[in-house]
């Protein structure tokens, strides 16, 4: 990752004939090569650029968008309430850019694997360079297909809903959840939760719960640090719930 400063970052390929250009003059991306991470490179107008190591929070932030995409604010308590770790089989509907994939492709790899479900065939190209620009297609299958015909796989270990109307889903996310494993669903509107939390509780699923999650910057200002002016107000609300073999 290339950093001038908190707004100017960037996730790009370090390539011989390359050049990237930026309001502080021009990079060459070849230059990169050889360099370790840590050190800095100059631009065309003599200003400084950090190489940095990208985190998956870099990946997820930069992937290209032609969808909404879920925030890491809510991604990182998605992975601990859904017990993600290394070997997870995990279903997701409603692939979109692939920012999800890609965080839960990083977490589960290199023996688990997301299958990814898009309807829209451009968002299934466009999400599949993202992974692959990110280093994580060997664990992700993205299935060109409506969700709401069913999935395919079965005792996965989790699954993940970002679809507006997640309730169509449901009972096929039971047939496919493992015995007591845990569904998370994303909804932007208080009348999407109410109803997937109702078709949630006829399709047998226990501990159901749903959080919005508000994240707060500051910025640090010897004896003038304060909340930043801006933040990101809402994204949506996240409800879990787990597959019990029966509802008493
Ligand atoms: C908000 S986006 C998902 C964003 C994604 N979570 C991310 O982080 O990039 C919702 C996606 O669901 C897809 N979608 C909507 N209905 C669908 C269905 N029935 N089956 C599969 N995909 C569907 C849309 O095309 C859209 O790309």
């Amino acid at each position: 990752m290339l950093y001038f400063d908190e707004r100017r970052k960037w996730v790009l390929k370090a390539e011989i004939g390359r050049e990237f250009h930026t309001d502080k003059g021009i990079v060459k991306l070849g230059d990169l090569l050889g360099k370790r991470f840590g050190e800095a490179i100059s631009s065309s107008l003599g200003y400084s650029f950090k190489i940095l190591r990208p985190t998956t929070f870099d990946l997820v932030m930069n992937v290209a968008r032609p969808t909404q995409i879920m925030y890491p604010k809510d991604i990182g308590l998605i992975i601990l309430k859904l017990g993600l770790s290394c070997g997870s089989r995990v279903i997701e509907a409603g692939t979109g850019s692939g920012a999800m994939t890609i965080a839960a492709a990083s977490v589960v790899k290199p023996h688990g694997h997301i299958f990814t479900y898009e309807a829209n065939p451009e968002f299934a190209r466009i999400a599949k360079q993202n992974l692959m620009r990110a280093g994580l297609i060997s664990y992700v299958t993205i299935k060109n297909k409506d969700a709401r015909t069913g999935f395919d796989e079965s005792e996965v270990d989790a699954v993940i809903i970002d679809l507006g109307d997640p309730w169509d889903v449901i009972p096929s996310a039971y047939a496919s959840l493992a015995g007591g494993a845990p569904l998370v669903s994303f909804s932007p509107t208080i009348n999407q939760v109410e109803r997937t939390v109702i078709s949630l509780r006829e399709n047998n699923f226990v501990n159901v719960s749903t959080v919005e999650v508000i994240l707060r910057p500051l910025r640090v200002e010897p004896g003038r640090t304060r909340p930043t002016t801006t933040m990101i107000g809402h994204t949506g609300y996240l409800t879990f719930a787990q597959k019990s073999f029966s509802a008493t």
